[in-house]
């Protein structure tokens, strides 16, 4: 292990898929760590060729690291902390990424007193996830560190002090990707419907919702509210839609009605 844990500790991957080799690609681009072990059996050619540019030991060595990531399905979480335990010594923390997998179930599986849990979401792909954790109570601040700087590789990290609220952080950051992509499909369906040819809604959609998530990134210091009040002219075409989005039965109780069933459903999944 090295000394101290922090940016430049060593790291075990375990599962290198969509998610873990996102992460990998974000630590190796920061030059975030030290060295780094990656279990994977099914390594593609771009994990071979990332660990060969990189001297990442890939299904290789089993030294104990300050950090083992978790990054396997929820349902391979058995073979995953199996794969893990090689790695794993007393200054240990598990970062696991596994929804719906609390930090009892890590434990019960890895044995490490520091777990922290944590749900990213696709974005990571790009660099761009947002990602909700939780530290178990055992995990040093040094230990929060390191995985505070492995996950925000690929994005921004937002921490709760409540286990349980890793529930709404998927309703609402861990499956809201795919409900922006279901806007862009509903604007485009709805474009197609005022007389679009359907690809051009298409196009114009997936533009709009393109642009002002952007829009909204460069200027985070104003609220969405405000961003949308100015460019909402009173009596104009905005905000004849608006009106209909935030009539009594609009849009805001159907996202509360969605953000609280992929809750329930997380609930569900965890147990
Ligand atoms: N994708 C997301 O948006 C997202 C968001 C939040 C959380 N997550 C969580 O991230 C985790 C990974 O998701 P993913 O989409 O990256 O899945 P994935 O693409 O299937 O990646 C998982 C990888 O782990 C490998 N694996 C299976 N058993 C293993 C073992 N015993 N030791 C080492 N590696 C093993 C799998 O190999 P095989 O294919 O050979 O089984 C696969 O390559 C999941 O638990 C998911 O809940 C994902």
């Amino acid at each position: 292990m090295t000394d101290g844990v922090g940016p430049g500790g060593s790291v075990a991957l375990i599962g290198a898929g969509n998610m873990g080799i996102a992460l990998l690609e974000g630590w190796a681009s920061q030059n975030l760590i030290g060295p780094v072990s990656v279990i994977e059996p099914q390594p593609s050619q771009r994990l071979q060729s990332l660990c060969a540019e990189r001297g990442y030991a890939l299904n290789g060595d089993a030294a104990r690291r300050d950090a083992v990531v978790l990054a396997v399905k929820p349902q391979a979480l058995e073979s995953g902390a199996a794969a893990a335990a090689p790695f794993i010594g007393p200054a240990t923390v598990v970062v696991s990424i596994l929804a719906g997998k609390r930090i009892a179930d890590i434990a019960a599986h890895a044995p490490a007193q520091a777990v922290v849990r944590a749900m990213p979401n696709t974005p990571a792909a790009i660099g761009r996830g947002i990602t909700g954790a939780f530290a178990s109570s055992a995990t040093s601040a040094a230990q929060r560190g390191l995985a505070d700087a492995l996950l925000r590789a690929v994005g921004a990290v937002e921490w709760v002090d409540d286990e349980s609220l890793i529930d709404a952080v998927t309703a609402v950051s861990g499956s809201g990707p795919a409900y922006v992509f279901y806007f862009a499909e509903c604007l485009a369906a709805a474009g197609a419907e005022a007389g679009l040819p359907a690809a051009l809604a298409s196009r114009l959609a997936r533009a709009t919702v393109e642009g002002a998530g952007e829009l909204m990134r460069r200027q985070s210091q104003t609220s969405p509210g405000e961003l949308r009040r100015r460019v909402t002219s009173p009596g104009g075409t905005t905000a004849a839609a608006l009106e209909v989005l935030q009539a009594p039965d609009g849009l805001a109780p159907l996202m509360l009605r969605a953000v609280a069933a992929a809750k329930r459903r997380a609930e569900e999944l965890s147990g």
